[in-house]
C-alpha cells in the first residue's frame, strides 16, 4: 500500500458518512495501516529501522490528508446549506398563540385597586394552614358544629402531629394579620380556598377576598359603607342596593349576611334596583374572642370582617353562568371571557376595564 493509493481513497469520499467509513479502514481498530503497524513487533531490529518510518509515514499521511478532507467537505456542506436555506425577512410573523388574563385574576386586580383606594392593604396567608389559624382562633373549638360544615380537606398528619388542612376560608387570614401587627389594621386578603363540594355552582377550589378592619370606634356603619362603596365601584352602577340580615357566623358577632338587589333588563338580570335580591357575602364585626385570641384588647378596639367568593363576583359582573367553567382550561373559553394583558383595571379608567 503506498501514500498515494491511500490519498487517492481519502479524495474519493464525496462526502463525510464515505470519509468516515474510509478513516475507519484505514486507521480503525482492524484498519490497514493499523494491521502494518502491529507487524513491527515481530520485526528484527534492522527490519523494523526500515519500515518503522515508511510506516508511521502512511498513518501520518493518512491522518492530515483524512483532516484536509473533512475541512474540505465540511466546507463545502455550510456553503450548500446557506445557498438553500434563505430567511425572507419581509414575510409576515407568524401567527403565534396569544394567552388572556383569567377573568378571576383580572377580578382579583380590579379589588384590590377598589380597596387600595380606600386605604387597604393586601395581606396573604398559607393554603395549607394549621387548624388553630382555619378554626380555632376563630372561635371554632374542636367540638364546633362549623368544623364540619366546611367539608374540609384534611392533611395526613405528620408523627403526633396535629393534621393541617386546605384553608376552607380566607379568614385564618384575619388571624396571621391580627397576631402579626397591631391596630389600625385595613388589609384585604384575596386567595385560593379549599371546600369537598362540587357542582354548577361549587368547585373544591376556588377563590375568597377577606376584608379586616380594626381600629378604634369601628362599628356596623363602617362596614356597611365599606362594602357599599366597594360594590358600587365593582359593578359601575350607582343603583347598587345592599339588604342586610342577620347571620350567623362563629368569628363574628353580629353577623351579617349581605344581599344585593337586582332588576329584570331585556330578559337578563343585573345587579341594580330592588326587583329581586341575592345573597352575595358574609360578614359581620369581629367576635369579641376573636380580638382577644389574636391579644387584641375589645374593650379599646372593634372591628369588622368580610369574606366574599371572587369567582361569584366574576360570574355576576361578566355573565357566566358555570363556575366549573373557571377551571376547566378550555381556550374557546379563555378566549371569550379572558381579558387583554392591556386591559389593566384602574379607577379611573373604569375598574371593567
Ligand atoms: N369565612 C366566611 C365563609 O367562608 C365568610 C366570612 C368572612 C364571614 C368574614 C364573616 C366575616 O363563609
Amino acid at each position: 500500500m503506498t501514500e498515494h493509493e491511500i490519498t487517492a481513497q481519502i479524495v474519493a469520499a464525496t462526502d463525510l458518512d464515505a470519509l468516515e467509513a474510509v478513516r475507519i479502514a484505514l486507521l480503525g481498530k482492524s484498519g490497514s495501516i493499523s494491521a502494518l503497524l502491529k507487524t513491527l513487533g515481530g520485526m528484527t531490529p534492522e527490519q523494523r529501522q526500515a519500515e518503522g518510518p515508511r510506516i508511521n509515514g502512511l498513518r501520518v499521511a493518512a491522518t492530515d490528508a483524512i483532516a484536509a478532507r473533512k475541512a474540505q467537505l465540511e466546507g463545502a456542506a455550510l456553503e450548500a446549506r446557506l445557498a438553500t436555506e434563505r430567511l425572507d425577512m419581509s414575510l409576515p410573523a407568524p401567527a403565534t398563540p396569544r394567552g388572556s388574563v383569567h377573568p378571576v385574576s383580572q377580578v382579583m386586580d380590579e379589588l384590590a385597586e377598589i380597596f387600595a383606594d380606600m386605604g387597604f392593604a393586601v395581606a396573604t396567608g398559607p393554603e395549607i394552614e394549621d387548624q388553630w389559624h382555619n378554626f380555632t382562633a376563630l372561635n371554632m373549638p374542636e367540638t364546633h358544629p362549623a368544623r364540619a360544615m366546611h367539608d374540609t380537606f384534611y392533611l395526613e398528619a405528620a408523627g403526633g402531629e396535629e393534621a393541617k388542612v386546605l384553608r376552607t376560608h380566607t379568614s385564618p387570614v384575619q388571624i396571621r394579620t391580627m397576631t402579626s401587627q397591631a391596630p389600625p389594621i385595613r388589609i384585604i386578603a384575596p386567595g385560593r380556598v379549599y371546600r369537598s363540594d362540587s357542582d354548577a355552582t361549587h368547585t373544591p377550589m376556588f377563590h375568597q377576598i377577606e376584608g379586616l378592619v380594626v381600629d378604634k370606634g369601628i362599628h356596623l356603619g363602617h362596614l356597611k359603607w365599606t362594602l357599599e362603596t366597594f360594590l358600587k365601584a365593582f359593578f359601575e352602577r350607582d343603583d347598587i342596593v345592599l339588604r342586610l340580615r342577620p347571620s350567623y357566623f362563629p368569628f363574628t358577632e353580629p353577623s351579617v349576611e349581605v344581599d344585593v338587589g337586582f332588576s329584570i333588563e331585556k330578559g337578563k338580570r343585573v345587579l341594580g334596583g330592588t326587583g329581586g335580591w341575592m345573597e352575595l357575602l358574609g360578614s359581620g364585626m369581629v367576635h369579641p374572642r376573636v380580638l382577644r385570641a389574636c391579644g387584641i384588647d375589645p374593650d379599646e378596639y372593634s372591628g369588622f370582617a368580610f369574606g366574599v367568593g371572587v369567582d361569584r363576583l366574576a360570574m355576576l359582573k361578566y355573565g357566566m353562568d358555570d363556575l366549573r367553567a373557571f377551571f376547566d382550561g378550555d381556550n374557546r373559553w379563555l378566549k371569550h371571557y379572558g381579558f387583554g394583558a392591556l386591559d389593566v383595571p384602574t379607577l379611573s379608567a373604569g375598574v371593567g376595564a
